[in-house]
C-alpha cells in the first residue's frame, strides 16, 4: 500500500491506484473530461493536469498511478493555469452557443470552465467544422460540438463490442464518427445511445422527440395516453436532485397527470404479458426439442437456445452481426411494442376510439426504443402502435417545461387495466430481472406448486458481473410437464453487447450450451440506458437496481401470472398464449441487415 500525500493530506492507498482516485480519497476534487470511472483513463483532455514533486512536466492524474512517497500538488497556480489554458483552448474551436443547446446546464465541459473561471478565451482558434447527423431515428451528432474526448469511441468499441465510432482524419481535421465518414443509419450503429449517455457535451443526444408530443398534447382530436418502463422510477428523480436509487413511481405518475396524459399506464403491464408469452414459448422450444413426437402445437416454434427480445438494440445487434442466430430470439415484441399493440386495440375498443383517434406515447430509458416504435412491422393495430419516445432525461425536461414541481407532488397510483402490475414485472429494469420473472412463473406453470416469497431471488444471476449463469434441476413437473422431469435447466444472463458477443462465441463454438438466455443491450440493464439520467457509474447502477428489488419487494403479488388485468385481458381478448391473436399483436419477425 503506497504511502503518499496530496496537498499535504497524507494518504494510503493500493498498488496500481490512481492519483486522480488517490486525490478523491483524500477529499481533493479533479475536474475531469476525457476519463471514465471503469472505462477510459486515456489522458487526453489533460484538464486533471497536477504538479508531482520532482517531475518536470504536468502529468496527467486520470493515467498516472500513485508510487511510494509521491508528493502532489493539485491547486498551484502553474496548475491552475494549465487547465484553464486547455479549457480555453478547447473552448477556442468550440461551437459554444450554450443557451440553444441540447445539454445546456447538464454539460461537463460547461460546469469544468465555470469551476475553473475561465472568462475569457485568449486563443483565436478556428470553430470545429459543423456536421449534423440526423439519420438514425434515435440520435443526432453535431461534430461541432464535439471535443475529441473519445469517450464514445471507447464505450461503442470496448463496452459493446460494436465498433461503429472511430477518430477520422488526422490533426485539426480530426472528427469522431462513423468510418469513411457515413452517416450512423448507413453503418452497424444499434442506437443504444451509450456514447450519447458518456458524451461530456452536446455532440452525441436523443432525437428530440418533446415538440411531437406536446403537439398532440395539444390536439383536442387525440386522446394521448403514456406508457412508463420500469426504469424510469429507479431514475427520474435524479434529474430532480434526489440521490440516485430513489424510487419516485408515485411522483412520476403524478407528474404525468398533470403534463395532461388521458391515461397514466405502465410498461410493466406488457411486461407481465411479455413473461406468459415468453414463458410459454420457451416451454414449446422445450418441449419441441425433449418430446418425441413434437410440441404438439402444430407450429415450430425455433430452437434452443431461446434468447429474450426484450431490448431493441440487442436484436439489431442479432440482425447485424449474427444474421443466422435470429430464429434462436424469442419471437415476443417487447413490452413497449405489446403496450402500444393492446393500447389500440383491446383499450381503444374498451374506451370506444379507433386506433387512429389514441396517440401512444413511451418513456423509455432506452433511445434504441426510437428506432424499434419506426420499425415497419410495429404496426399490428394497423396503424404505428407506438408514436413517440421520450427518454427520461426528455420527460425531465416536460416536467421542467411544465412549472411542475416535481417535490412537491403527492404520490398517485396509475390508471387501470393497463397501469397494473407485478413485481416481477419491475425487475425488467435490470440485468437478471427478465430471467428471474421468467423462472418465477415457468417453475409455477411446470410443478403448479407456490414458490414462496423468499425464494423469488435467484442470486447467481443477480449482480454487475457482465456473463452470469445459474442451472436448476426440475423435480416435480405436473404430468403434462413430465418430459422436464429430471432435466438440468441452464441459463446465462449477460449485459453490455460486448458480453452478449462472448456468450454467443461460446455457445458457436460448442464451449457452452444453455436452455434460456437473457441479453440487455446495455451495462447494468436498462436501469443503465442510454436515456437514463447522466452520468451512470456502477456505484449508480447498483443504487438504481436495489431500488428496483425494494419497489418489488413492496409489493404484494410478485410473479406474472398472478396479475388479475392480465389474466382479464386473456379471458376478454387474446383467449390463450401463444393463440392466434397474440401471434398476430404480441409477436414479430425479424430482419438479416448489412453488416458494415
Ligand atoms: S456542449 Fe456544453 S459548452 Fe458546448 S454549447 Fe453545449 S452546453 Fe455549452
Ligand atoms: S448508439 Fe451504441 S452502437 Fe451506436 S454509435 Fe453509439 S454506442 Fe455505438
Ligand atoms: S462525440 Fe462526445 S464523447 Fe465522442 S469524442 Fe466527441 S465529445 Fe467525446
Ligand atoms: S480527464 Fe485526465 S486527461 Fe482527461
Amino acid at each position: 500500500m503506497p504511502k503518499l500525500t496530496i496537498d499535504n493530506i497524507s494518504v494510503e492507498v493500493p498498488a496500481g491506484t490512481t492519483v486522480l482516485e488517490a486525490a478523491q480519497k483524500a477529499g481533493v476534487q479533479i475536474p475531469t473530461l476525457c476519463y471514465m470511472k471503469d472505462v477510459q483513463a486515456i489522458g487526453a483532455c489533460r484538464v486533471c493536469t497536477v504538479e508531482v514533486e520532482g517531475a518536470r512536466a504536468l502529468v496527467a492524474s486520470c493515467a498516472m498511478s500513485v508510487s511510494e512517497g509521491m508528493k502532489i500538488k493539485t491547486n498551484t497556480k502553474r496548475v491552475r493555469e494549465a487547465r484553464r489554458t486547455v479549457v480555453e483552448l478547447l473552448l477556442s474551436e468550440h461551437d459554444g452557443d450554450c443557451q440553444t443547446c441540447p445539454r445546456n446546464e447538464d454539460c461537463e465541459l460547461q460546469k469544468v470552465a465555470h469551476e475553473l473561471g475561465v472568462r475569457e478565451i485568449h486563443y483565436p482558434g478556428g470553430k470545429a467544422a459543423r456536421y449534423q447527423d440526423h439519420s438514425t431515428p434515435a440520435l443526432t451528432r453535431d461534430t461541432a460540438k464535439c471535443i475529441l474526448c473519445r469517450r464514445c469511441v471507447t464505450v461503442c468499441n470496448n463496452v459493446q463490442g460494436v465498433a461503429a465510432l472511430w477518430p477520422q482524419n488526422r490533426g485539426f481535421k480530426t472528427v469522431v464518427g462513423p468510418a469513411f465518414c457515413h452517416e450512423l443509419d448507413d453503418v452497424v450503429c444499434v442506437q443504444c445511445g451509450q456514447c450519447g449517455a458518456v458524451c461530456p457535451v452536446g455532440a452525441i443526444t436523443e432525437q428530440d422527440h418533446i415538440g411531437m408530443v406536446w403537439d398532440a398534447l395539444d390536439d383536442p382530436a387525440k386522446h394521448v395516453i403514456v406508457q412508463t418502463a420500469p426504469a424510469i422510477r429507479a431514475a427520474l428523480g435524479e434529474c430532480f436532485g434526489y440521490p440516485p436509487g430513489t424510487r419516485v413511481t408515485g411522483k412520476m405518475t403524478a407528474a404525468l397527470r398533470r403534463l395532461g396524459f388521458a391515461g397514466v399506464f405502465d410498461t410493466n403491464f406488457t411486461a407481465d404479458l411479455t413473461i406468459i408469452e415468453e414463458g410459454t414459448e420457451l416451454l414449446m422450444r422445450l418441449k419441441q426439442v425433449l418430446k418425441p413426437g413434437g410440441n404438439g402445437h402444430g407450429r415450430h416454434f425455433g430452437p434452443l437456445p431461446m434468447f429474450t427480445s426484450c431490448s431493441p438494440g440487442w436484436i439489431k445487434f442479432m440482425e447485424h452481426f449474427y444474421p443466422d442466430m435470429t430464429p434462436n430470439l424469442s419471437t415476443c415484441k417487447s413490452p413497449q411494442q405489446m403496450f402500444g399493440a393492446i393500447a389500440k386495440t383491446y383499450y381503444a375498443q374498451k374506451i370506444g376510439k379507433r386506433p387512429e383517434d389514441l396517440f401512444v406515447v413511451s418513456v423509455m430509458p432506452c433511445t434504441a426504443k426510437k428506432f424499434e416504435c419506426q420499425r415497419p412491422e410495429m404496426d399490428d393495430s394497423g396503424v404505428q402502435d407506438v408514436d413517440a419516445v421520450l427518454t427520461t432525461r426528455e420527460l425531465a425536461r416536460m416536467i421542467k417545461q411544465a412549472g411542475i414541481r416535481f417535490e412537491q407532488l403527492p404520490d398517485e397510483e396509475m390508471d387501470a387495466p393497463l397501469g397494473l402490475s407485478t413485481g416481477a414485472a419491475d425487475i425488467f429494469a435490470n440485468t437478471g430481472g427478465v430471467m428471474e420473472a421468467a423462472l418465477r412463473t415457468a417453475w409455477e406453470l411446470v410443478t403448479g406448486r407456490e414458490l414462496p416469497f423468499d425464494k423469488l431471488h435467484v442470486a447467481p444471476i443477480q449482480g454487475l458481473e457482465g456473463v452470469k449463469e445459474a442451472s436448476a434441476k426440475i423435480t416435480g413437473a405436473k404430468p403434462e410437464w413430465s418430459f422436464l422431469e429430471g432435466v438440468e435447466l441452464k441459463v446465462a444472463v449477460a449485459h453490455g453487447l460486448g458480453n452478449a458477443r462472448k456468450v454467443i462465441e461460446r455457445i458457436r463454438s460448442g464451449q457452452a450450451q444453455y436452455h434460456f438466455i437473457e441479453i440487455m443491450t446495455c451495462p447494468g440493464g436498462c436501469i443503465g440506458g442510454g436515456g437514463q439520467p447522466r452520468t451512470t457509474t456502477n456505484d449508480i447502477r447498483e443504487k438504481r437496481i436495489a431500488a428496483i428489488y425494494a419497489e418489488d419487494e413492496s409489493r404484494k403479488l410478485r410473479k406474472s401470472h398472478e396479475n388479475p388485468a392480465v389474466q382479464q385481458l386473456y379471458k376478454e381478448f387474446l383467449g390463450v398464449p401463444l393463440g392466434e391473436k397474440s401471434h398476430h399483436l404480441l409477436h414479430t419477425k425479424y430482419t438479416a441487415r448489412a453488416r458494415v
